[in-house]
């Protein structure tokens, strides 16, 4: 078995639909945006380096996103591949992939751009397992998140000015990967506009 990548706008559900296919794959999830924050809250160089791209909305250099995936894919449970999200987001970023790891599908998950600024806007992350739920389109439980230890969390990158820099950065930087994957005979879309759970049987059916 070989990698998966989750594809698509900021606020495309990406990371919703990882921490639910994980289930049913094994894949781990590998979200360059997670790790990235986790080198930011150690205070790491690379987290320092990487905070102003992030606080802007703007990508992070290729070298350090690529020194970090490097080092993670070598971990033993990436042994049988793993699933991307939001990785790639660069044609020099999936050119260095396509060395690393053999990608068997691009799973874009589509959203219009008038959807994204409400998603990001309303967004909530448990503090203590990272499970991303929303203030009215996927609210927490009343009992709070399954982990039993509900923390709030919201991103410092979740307002509407550093969004609307995601958006163009994802609309000039990353979109140009649809057709780089799509010539190479990867590349499958979904509509993201509809309810999580749909989306998730279209993504599996896709795998399957
Ligand atoms: P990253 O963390 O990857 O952020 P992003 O791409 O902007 O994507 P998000 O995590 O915001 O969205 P998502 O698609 O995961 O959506 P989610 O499932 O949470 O990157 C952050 C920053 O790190 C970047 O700006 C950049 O600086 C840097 N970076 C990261 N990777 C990089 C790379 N490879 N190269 C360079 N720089 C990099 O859902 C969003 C909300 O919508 C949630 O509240 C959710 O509950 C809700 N929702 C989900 N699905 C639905 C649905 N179907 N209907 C209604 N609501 C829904
Ligand atoms: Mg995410």
């Amino acid at each position: 078995m070989g990698s998966i990548v989750l594809f698509g706008p900021p606020g495309a559900g990406k990371g919703t639909q990882a921490q639910r296919i994980m289930e049913h794959t094994g894949l781990p999830q590998v979200s360059t945006g997670d790790m990235l924050r986790a080198a930011v809250k150690m205070g790491s160089p690379i987290g320092l380096e990487a905070k102003s791209f992030m606080d802007k909305g703007a990508l992070v250099p290729d070298d350090v996103i690529l020194g970090l995936i490097k080092e993670r894919i070598q971990h033993d449970d990436a042994a049988n591949g793993v699933m991307f999200d939001g990785f790639p987001r660069t044609i020099p970023q999936a050119e260095a992939l396509s060395n690393l790891t053999e990608i068997t599908h691009v799973l874009a998950i589509e959203v219009p751009d008038e959807r994204i600024v409400e998603r990001i806007c309303g967004r909530v992350t448990c503090g203590a397992c990272g499970k991303v739920f929303h203030d009215t389109f996927n609210p927490v439980p009343p009992e709070g998140c399954e982990c039993g230890s509900f923390q709030e969390k919201r991103r410092v990158d979740d307002n509407e000015a550093t969004v609307l820099t995601r958006l163009d950065a994802y609309h000039v930087q990353t979109s140009p990967l649809a057709d780089w994957y799509r010539s190479r005979g990867l590349f499958h879309s979904v509509d993201g506009d509809r309810d999580i759970a749909d989306i998730t049987d279209d993504l599996l059916n896709i795998l399957n």
